[in-house]
């Protein structure tokens, strides 16, 4: 009787569960029904239409370009789940549309895409980064999120994403950073936020991206920085913050970026920097400060930089660039690789500029060489010193005797072009039309060292910046007046007398 039984009640439980099966079966097959392939809408009213590569069939598609178009789209819009049709995209592009709209992240869709790597939303008129829009997507690799309307990132916007290592945010609105927006992303490598609107970086805002190598910042409204605005960046390797609002930049503000290889502060509105502003950028290579408004360098700024061996200041207003000023650096513009960029400024040809000369013929890089034989400066001596110096420049230009060893240089010409910082400064360097001189302008190099006036004393009283010359500066002195001719004696004489004049009129 037992025996009997078994098979039975072993048919009824097996009858149940083949039942259970069909059940089930059916349910999927409704599901692949009723589920929209994303990348076959034929619905021509539909707000999302998306083109596949590899292949459109089901769960097939690698790379989806999705546009969105009709009026705009909602969150609760059933095409979102749609996107459980194509779990295997790699590569997920949103556009949209003038006629389109979309104004949130579509967070939900993320979450279906078990292979994402690539995701990028251009042209919506999403205005926030709320909380938690991008969480826990733990295969993206690279997000860009460039021309939004984005003003706003909230507190942990970025959150928890292992393998994110491009972050782009070009092209937005956004006005202010604030700390904990960048929160787990420890792959982390570039970070860009180019032109927006960002006026304020609150203290701390990156101090979770222990290996940011890369932050561009430029096309700001950055007119403040704080050091503890770099706080955590200690792996960061490049710093753009090119055509911000920057005016005055304070000691240490740099420090905590100790492995800083190029900073790039180019067309702001920089008039002082701080003795120690550059201090703690012991990796420094490249600084470029071109268009600012620096009228003057306080000697030792390049204390802290000692690595530096790339320098642009052009177009600024400075009038003089000492010994002084150079001494920290000066070994390493004589290296192959290195470049010093002058033109555009106010420089006064005097004898602060001698060190020039000197470095023309101990540099190995054709750049330096060039920009220093290019170099022009306003001379405003006796005019009976313009008329034997015309006379000179003369005999200069005809025996052609200055450069002669241009020739041996033209090896290292080819070897320039290993430039480290080659890719960049070769677009960026564009040689700007030659403008057509003015009358007191002279090319340094073409004047003698022992013909360029040193206008020390008379400095004192025109030139509020001016600081007395260190020990080093004045032996230079003292060896370019043995070393002139009667035309040096006067040039230091005059001022003394004029002071000595000045003295006796009770006006000094
Ligand atoms: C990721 O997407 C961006 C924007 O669509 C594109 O520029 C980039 O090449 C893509 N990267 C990869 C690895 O496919
Ligand atoms: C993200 O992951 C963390 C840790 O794995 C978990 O605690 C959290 O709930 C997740 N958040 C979301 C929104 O899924
Ligand atoms: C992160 O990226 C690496 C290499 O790009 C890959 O091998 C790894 O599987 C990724 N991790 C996850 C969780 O996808
Ligand atoms: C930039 O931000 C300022 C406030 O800091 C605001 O007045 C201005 O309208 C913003 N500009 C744009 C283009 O959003
Ligand atoms: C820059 O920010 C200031 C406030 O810090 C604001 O008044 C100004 O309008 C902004 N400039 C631009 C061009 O948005
Ligand atoms: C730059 O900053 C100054 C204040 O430091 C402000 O007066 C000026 O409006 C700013 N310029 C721009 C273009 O926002």
């Amino acid at each position: 009787m037992r025996a009997q039984k078994k098979p039975a009640a072993l048919l009824l439980l097996l009858f149940a569960i083949d039942a259970l099966h069909a059940s089930r079966r059916k349910q999927k097959d409704k599901l692949i029904q009723t589920t929209t392939n994303i990348c076959d809408i034929s619905d021509r009213d539909s707000k999302i239409h998306c083109y596949c590569d590899h292949s459109q069939e089901i769960n097939e598609a690698v790379k989806t370009e999705c546009w969105v178009f009709n009026g705009g789209i909602e969150k609760s819009d059933s095409l979102w789940s749609s996107f459980i049709s194509q779990s295997n995209i790699e590569n997920l592009a949103f556009n949209v549309r003038a006629d389109g709209g979309l104004s949130f992240v579509p967070t939900n869709v993320l979450k279906y895409l078990r292979k994402l790597r690539n995701f990028s939303v251009k042209f919506s008129s999403i205005k926030n980064i709320e909380s938690y829009s991008f969480v826990n997507l733990t295969t993206v690799q690279e997000m860009t999120l460039t021309k939004n309307q984005i003003v706003t990132l909230s507190k942990y916007a970025f959150f928890n994403l292992p393998n994110l290592t491009i972050l782009t945010l070009d092209e937005n609105r956004i006005n202010k950073l604030v700390t904990e927006t960048f929160y787990e992303l420890p792959s982390l490598e570039k970070l860009y936020l180019t032109s927006n609107n960002i006026s304020v970086i609150e203290g701390g805002t990156f101090k979770h991206l222990v290996n940011l190598l890369e932050l561009e910042l430029d096309r700001n409204n950055i007119s403040e920085l704080k050091k503890e605005c770099f706080n955590g960046l200690a792996n960061l390797k490049r710093l753009d913050l090119r055509r911000n609002n920057l005016s005055i930049l304070n000691s240490f503000t740099f420090t905590e970026l100790w492995n800083l290889q190029e900073l790039l502060l180019d067309y702001n509105e920089i008039y002082i920097l701080a003795q120690r502003t550059f201090d703690g950028l012991s990796q420094l290579k490249k600084l470029s400060l071109s268009h600012n408004k620096l009228v003057s360098l306080i000697n030792g700024l390049f204390e802290g930089v000692r690595g530096l061996s790339a320098l642009d200041l052009r177009h600024n207003k400075l009038k003089k660039f000492t010994f002084d000023n150079v001494r920290p650096i000066y070994d390493n513009l004589k290296k192959q690789k290195s470049f010093i960029y002058l033109e555009g400024n106010e420089f006064d040809c005097d004898c602060h500029l001698a060190w020039m000369h000197k470095l023309r013929h101990e540099a190995r890089s054709i750049k330096v060489r060039t920009a220093l034989e290019n170099f022009v400066c306003k001379f405003n001596a006796d005019p009976s010193i313009n008329v034997h110096l015309t006379f000179y420049e003369k005999s200069v230009i005809e025996s052609n005797n200055l450069f002669e060893d241009d020739k041996n240089h033209d090896k290292d010409y080819k070897d320039n072009l290993d430039d480290l910082f080659q890719d960049e400064t070769e677009e960026e360097f564009v040689e700007e039309p030659k403008i057509i001189r003015k009358e007191n302008e002279k090319t340094l190099l073409q004047i003698p060292v022992e013909l360029l006036p040193c206008p020390a004393a008379t400095k004192s009283v025109t030139d509020k910046t001016y600081t007395y010359p260190s020990q080093n500066e004045a032996k230079d002195y003292r060896n370019l007046i043995i070393t002139s001719n009667s035309y040096k004696a006067c040039a230091t004489i005059f001022p003394f007398v004029f002071l000595v004049l000045l003295h006796l009129k009770g006006l000094y």
